[in-house]
């Protein structure tokens, strides 16, 4: 298969390169082919001629989109739709990443792909949009809904993912507060990356849950990380409430792989696993 990848310097895309290598990917960096710049995305991707168009991008400074959501619609949707005409034009298959955001939290259990969304933020709104113009309008998708991403090669459009950033804070000794309200999965790009590579030759088309197993709070997951690093913090837990952000986030977003379990897929394992896994890869303890 030839396969496109939009994002390739994210941390999912650098996974990606390596989940797929028994593929030929060719790899896009936002140099190469801004997904915004509609007209120059169609001329590469032609040139490539992929059977697979893979969209890792997105614009997801949740906060930042509050004051921006200009530039989330132009990134998470209108792109998107653009990206679905090239996929229908070349006859190739779109997989589109989504967020576990589309959901508001008040479920108590594990969200299905059959669940209702109901988008708390801009960003959340924007993803959305892009997944709905996806599902509408592209004649051979994967959509995929993912949560809490954390890989080797960082996020680039976050500047740092959630590990990071805590073992960067405790080395410089801060006290570091973590709200202990919103219940999430963390998911490791390396795992998300084989699941993708487990379904992307088949023809099972459509929407997908995908995260690792299992689900804790942000700041059980902090908690998780020095216990598991061995790396001292002063770590405490805090509320939503106290640690007020622009935007609103759901207190509850754990999502159930329904369909990969239905098709006998499901290969990911328990987050604490995972993030174990991951320790061990950035040489943090494990
Ligand atoms: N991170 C999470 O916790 C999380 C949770 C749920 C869902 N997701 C979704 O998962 C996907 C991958 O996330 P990630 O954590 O791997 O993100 P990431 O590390 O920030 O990677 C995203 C990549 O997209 C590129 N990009 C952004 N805007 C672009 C544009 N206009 N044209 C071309 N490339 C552009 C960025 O390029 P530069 O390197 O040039 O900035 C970056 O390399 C996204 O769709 C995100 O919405 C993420």
């Amino acid at each position: 298969m030839k396969i496109a990848l939009l994002g390739a310097n994210g941390q999912l895309g650098h996974d990606l390169q390596a989940a797929l290598r028994r593929h030929d990917v060719v790899p896009l960096t936002r140099n190469e082919a801004d997904v915004t710049d509609f007209g120059r995305a169609r001329r590469v991707l032609t040139d490539v001629s992929p059977n697979v168009i893979l969209n890792t991008t997105a614009y997801h400074r949740v906060d930042d989109c509050e004051d921006q959501p200009e530039r989330a619609f132009q990134v998470n949707a209108l792109a998107v739709l653009n990206l679905v005409r090239i996929a229908n034009d070349l006859d190739a298959v779109l997989l589109h990443i989504s967020t576990d955001y589309v959901f508001d939290g008040n479920n108590r259990e594990p969200y299905t792909e059959t669940s209702p969304p109901a988008p708390l933020s801009v960003y959340a709104t924007s993803k959305l949009s892009g997944e709905l113009l996806v599902r509408a309008a592209a004649r051979k998708y994967f959509l995929v809904r993912t949560c809490g991403l954390y890989g080797v090669a960082g996020s680039h459009g976050k500047g740092g993912n959630f590990v990071e950033t805590m073992i960067a804070k405790a080395k410089r000794h801060e006290l570091i507060r973590v709200v202990n309200d919103q219940m999430v999965t963390p998911t490791y790009t390396a795992d998300l990356a084989h699941q993708i590579a487990r379904i992307l030759p088949t023809t099972s088309y459509g929407l997908y849950h995908m995260t690792n197993e299992g689900c804790c709070t942000w700041f059980e997951f902090a908690r998780a990380i020095f216990e598991l690093s061995g790396i001292k913090a002063d770590l405490s837990a805090t509320t939503s409430e106290l640690y007020k952000t622009p935007a609103i986030r759901p207190r509850y977003s754990v999502l159930e792989n329904s369909r990969l379990k239905q098709l006998g897929l499901n290969e990911m394992r328990h987050w604490r696993e995972a993030l174990a896994a991951y320790l061990k890869e950035k040489s943090f303890g494990g």
